[in-house]
C-alpha cells in the first residue's frame, strides 16, 4: 500500500485552503496550487489566520504546522514528488478532466487524484487521464476544519487500493468539531449522498422562493418559517454561505443528468445573473458587509410545508439505497448530520412513511414536478429492511 506523505491541493479558494489546512495539521507536506498569485496569497492568509487561532488556544505550534506548506502556480512541477492530489477547482467538467490528465502525465506512477467535486461524476473526471484506477472522489463540507463529514467516492474504474487509501487519508484529517465521519460512497452518482439527498429539496425551494417573490414576501419572513428547525444556518443564509453560483451550477448539472425539474428557479437565476452570489460577493439574499447576517425571524411567511421536505428527502434517500450508492439508511442519516449539522430524513420520518408518500404524491399532482414521484422502495417501505 502506497505511503502518502506529500499532498498537492489544487485550488486555494474556500474549500481548497480548508483542505490544505487540515492536511498540514495532520502532518502531510502540502503544496497548494492555483492559477494566480492573489488566489494563493488569499488562501494562505486564511490558513495563517486559522492555524494562529489554534495556537492561541494552545492546540498546536503554528510555525511547525505552517512549515509544512508551500504555494505554487505550476501544477505540472508541483506534482513531481506528490503521492496524492486533492482537487478543489471550479465545478466545470472540462477543467477537472484537464487537471486530472496533467496530474497523471507529470506525477509519479503511484500518484492518486481525488476530486472534491460537489456533484460531478468521478468516472467521467478520470476517463481520459490514462489511469482511472487511481482516481477517486473526496468530498468535503464547508468549512472543512469544522464540518465532520468527508464522502469518499468510488468511480467505476477506481481500484480497491485507491479507494482504501482515500478512505485512510480522509480519516487522518483532524476536525475541530468532533470526530471525522467518513461516508463510503459505493458508486459515483450525481451529488453522491448528502448533496444528492438535499438537491431535490431545491426543486421545492425554487418553487417556494419564486412564490414568495411573486407575493412580495421578504426573504427573512420565508426564512422565519424554517426557524423552528433550529438548523445552524437559515436557508437564505446557508445559500449565501455556500454561494449562489454553487447552487446554480449544481442545479444545471442535475437538470442535465437527472431531470429538467432541477433547473434553477427565477429568483436564483436572477441573482446569478446580477452577480448576487452571497458571502463571496457581499450580497445575496442578505447583505454580508457587516459579516454573517442574523435575519429577524419574528414574522413568518407561513408558506413552507415540512412534511413535503421530509418526504422529498426520504424518497431521494430510498433512491440512493435502490441504486447501491449507500449501503444503509443509517449511513445516509449519519453522513447528513456530519456534513450539514442537521438530522437525516430516516431517523425522523421512517415511522410515518405512508403519510409522507401520500403528501408527496399530492405535491407532484399540484406542480407537475414528476422527478419527485415516490420510488418503489419508499412506497413499499422496503427501506426499513436496509437499516
Ligand atoms: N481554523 C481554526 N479555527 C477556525 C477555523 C479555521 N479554519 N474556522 C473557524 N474556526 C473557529 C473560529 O475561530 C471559532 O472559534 P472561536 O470562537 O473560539 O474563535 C469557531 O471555529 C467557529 O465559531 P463560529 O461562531 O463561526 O461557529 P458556529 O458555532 O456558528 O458554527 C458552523 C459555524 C459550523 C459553520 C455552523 O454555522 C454550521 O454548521 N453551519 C452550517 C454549515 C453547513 O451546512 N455546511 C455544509 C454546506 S454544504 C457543503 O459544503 C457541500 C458542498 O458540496 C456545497
Amino acid at each position: 500500500m502506497v505511503d502518502i506523505k506529500n499532498i498537492v491541493v489544487l485550488g486555494a479558494g474556500l474549500m481548497g485552503n480548508g483542505i490544505a489546512q487540515v492536511a498540514i495539521m495532520a502532518g502531510y507536506n502540502v503544496i497548494m496550487v492555483d492559477v494566480k498569485q492573489e488566489f494563493v496569497d488569499k488562501g494562505m492568509a486564511s490558513i495563517n489566520k486559522g492555524v494562529n487561532r489554534l495556537e492561541e488556544k494552545g492546540l498546536l505550534t503554528a510555525a511547525e504546522v505552517l512549515g509544512r506548506i508551500k504555494i505554487s502556480l505550476d501544477l505540472a512541477s508541483a506534482v513531481k514528488d506528490a503521492d496524492m492530489v486533492i482537487e478543489a477547482v471550479v465545478e466545470r467538467m472540462d477543467i477537472k478532466k484537464q487537471v486530472c490528465k496533467t496530474t497523471m502525465d507529470n506525477g509519479p506512477s503511484h500518484i492518486i487524484y481525488a476530486s472534491n467535486t460537489s456533484t460531478m461524476d468521478i468516472t467521467e473526471i478520470g476517463e481520459d487521464c490514462g489511469a482511472p484506477e487511481r482516481v477517486s472522489g473526496m468530498h468535503f463540507f464547508n468549512p472543512v476544519p469544522l464540518m465532520r463529514c468527508i464522502e469518499v467516492i468510488r468511480g467505476d474504474k477506481t481500484s480497491d487500493e485507491t479507494f482504501q487509501i482515500s478512505m485512510d487519508v480522509a480519516k487522518s484529517f483532524p476536525c475541530l468539531r468532533g470526530e471525522r465521519y467518513i461516508a463510503p460512497v459505493l458508486k459515483s452518482r450525481p451529488g453522491f449522498i448528502v448533496n444528492r439527498l438535499n438537491a431535490p429539496v431545491g426543486i421545492y425551494s425554487h418553487y417556494i422562493r419564486d412564490l414568495a417573490y411573486e407575493k412580495g414576501i421578504p426573504w427573512e419572513q420565508l426564512d422565519a418559517d424554517y426557524a423552528v428547525l433550529k438548523s445552524p444556518m437559515l436557508p437564505g443564509v446557508l445559500s449565501d454561505y455556500v454561494g449562489i453560483d454553487t447552487s446554480y451550477y449544481g442545479g444545471l448539472y442535475y437538470a442535465e443528468k437527472l431531470s429538467p425539474d432541477f433547473k434553477p428557479g427565477k429568483v436564483i437565476t436572477m441573482m446569478f445573473n446580477e452577480k448576487k452570489l452571497g458571502r463571496k460577493t457581499g450580497q445575496g439574499f442578505y447583505d454580508w458587509s457587516e459579516g454573517r447576517p442574523t435575519p429577524d425571524t419574528s414574522k413568518k411567511a407561513g408558506l413552507v410545508d415540512f412534511d413535503i421536505i421530509a418526504a422529498i428527502r426520504m424518497n431521494e434517500g430510498c433512491r440512493l439505497l435502490e441504486q447501491g450508492v449507500a449501503k444503509s439508511y443509517t449511513v445516509i442519516d449519519d453522513a447528513n448530520m456530519a456534513g450539514m449539522n442537521t438530522p437525516g430524513p430516516f431517523a425522523r420520518g421512517k415511522d410515518r412513511y405512508k403519510e409522507l408518500v401520500k403528501k408527496l404524491e399530492e405535491f407532484v399532482a399540484l406542480t407537475g414536478k414528476t422527478y419527485l414521484t415516490p420510488c418503489e422502495t419508499f412506497k413499499s417501505g422496503k427501506f426499513l429492511e436496509m437499516a
